[in-house]
């Protein structure tokens, strides 16, 4: 049988078909623009819709289930990266993932309160009643949990101590960020009554810790290249891990594979990729968000964890049928299934570049492509 990139984009897509069952209408709108009368409805002074080409990235197998990843992305060589280091994690079992429930936190700004820690113990002592006005607004997803905790300004402008109520919502298959944002705004006038404050921002945070995602997987030495690639590859990752200028580039290659399959199912790329960032600086330096280590085998191991705001219902998938049609090519169930497939695609494409920077270099990889492509 032909390999997927052998395949002519007809036979790509009759694949497609037959491993998931697509409609004649949803194979086309793979081909098809955004419709403008969309476009025009989603943002202010449209004008045009902006392309980026679609492609499926092959071999993922994830907690045992053979997965194609859909990846939106105008660079070449990162679909073909991600395929390969799937097909070397492939042999050693796959990724193997998990996901936290989709727990997002909601911040409610409160100032100009007399008493900091008296408003705290107030807001808590009415817990019940905050989350009861919250989840008056929402039938699908649910407010479960309520904090507040006092932020003293360290800006320049000194604007004092202030009280953080802090919302924790389960916004089940859905990101969320909507939801949230109502919920927050919803009980704000109930905050500013019982603080006695003014309150100021209503707004979900990007932020996501408590919607984790970690991924893990092992690639075979002798398919890397052999224990000096692997060596190379350990030295390359402790330059991540210790200089924010290696680390940075190090982790623009893990969201080349996160932001693909984001852009491809819809996603709020700029949430996660905030997320993400904070996250590869939570200990105060900026580092690798993915971590690799040796076997006792001489394998090379690795692992990602970051926070993942993603979801299968709502969003941009109602409104744009390729993102709708991209989510049914993964098969993913729930939006846990979704950020473990983003984070198997981050950490497969964070694996192909640092491979190939420690070995032939990423030029070389990238003029072997462009050459197939070209007939060269
Ligand atoms: C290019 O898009 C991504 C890389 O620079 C990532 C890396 O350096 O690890 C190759």
């Amino acid at each position: 049988m032909k390999k997927f990139y052998e395949m002519v984009r007809d036979e790509r897509l009759d694949f497609i078909k037959n491993a998931v069952g697509l409609s004649e209408e949803e194979k086309a709108s793979l081909g098809a623009p955004l419709a403008f009368e969309s476009a025009d409805r989603m943002v202010e002074n449209a004008v045009g819709i902006m392309s980026v080409p679609l492609g499926i990235a092959t071999n993922f197998v994830i907690n045992g289930v053979e997965r194609l990843v859909p990846m939106a992305i105008e660079e070449p060589s990162v679909i073909a990266a991600a395929s390969k280091a799937a097909k070397i994690a492939r042999a050693k079992g796959g990724f193997t993932a998990k996901a936290d429930r989709s727990l997002m936190i909601g911040q409610v700004q409160v100032v100009s309160v007399k008493n900091v820690a008296g408003a705290r113990r107030k807001v808590l002592a009415k817990k019940k009643e905050i989350l009861a006005i919250a989840n008056a607004k929402s039938k699908s997803v649910a407010a479960i949990g309520l904090g507040a905790r006092e932020v003293r300004d360290a800006s320049r402008n000194r604007m004092g101590r202030m009280l953080v109520v802090e919302l924790t919502i389960d916004a089940k298959d859905a990101m969320g960020a909507n939801a949230v944002n109502t919920m927050c705004e919803a009980i704000a006038p109930k905050i500013a009554e019982i603080t006695g404050g003014e309150v100021v921002l209503k707004i979900l945070s990007n932020y996501a810790t408590k919607r984790m995602v970690r991924c893990k997987a092992v690639f075979d030495k002798g398919e890397l290249g052999g224990s000096k690639i692997v060596k190379r590859i350990l030295y390359a990752y402790a330059l991540a891990h210790s200089d924010v200028y290696r680390a940075v580039t190090h982790n623009k290659g893990v969201m080349n594979g996160i932001d693909a399959v984001a852009l491809a199912t819809g996603q709020d790329f700029r949430a996660i990729e905030a997320g993400a960032h904070a996250y590869a600086a939570r200990d105060g330096t900026y580092r690798s968000l993915t971590r690799w280590w040796r076997t006792k085998e001489g394998d090379l191991a690795g692992e990602i964890e970051l926070p993942l705001a993603v979801g299968i219902v709502g969003g941009v998938a109602n409104v744009n049928p390729t993102a709708k049609v991209a989510l049914k090519i993964m098969s993913v169930k729930s939006a846990q299934e979704l950020a473990m497939a983003m984070a198997a695609a981050g950490l497969a494409q964070n694996l192909a570049a640092i491979r190939a920077l420690s070995a032939e270099g990423i030029q070389a990889g990238h003029m072997r492509l462009h050459a197939r492509k070209f007939g060269k």
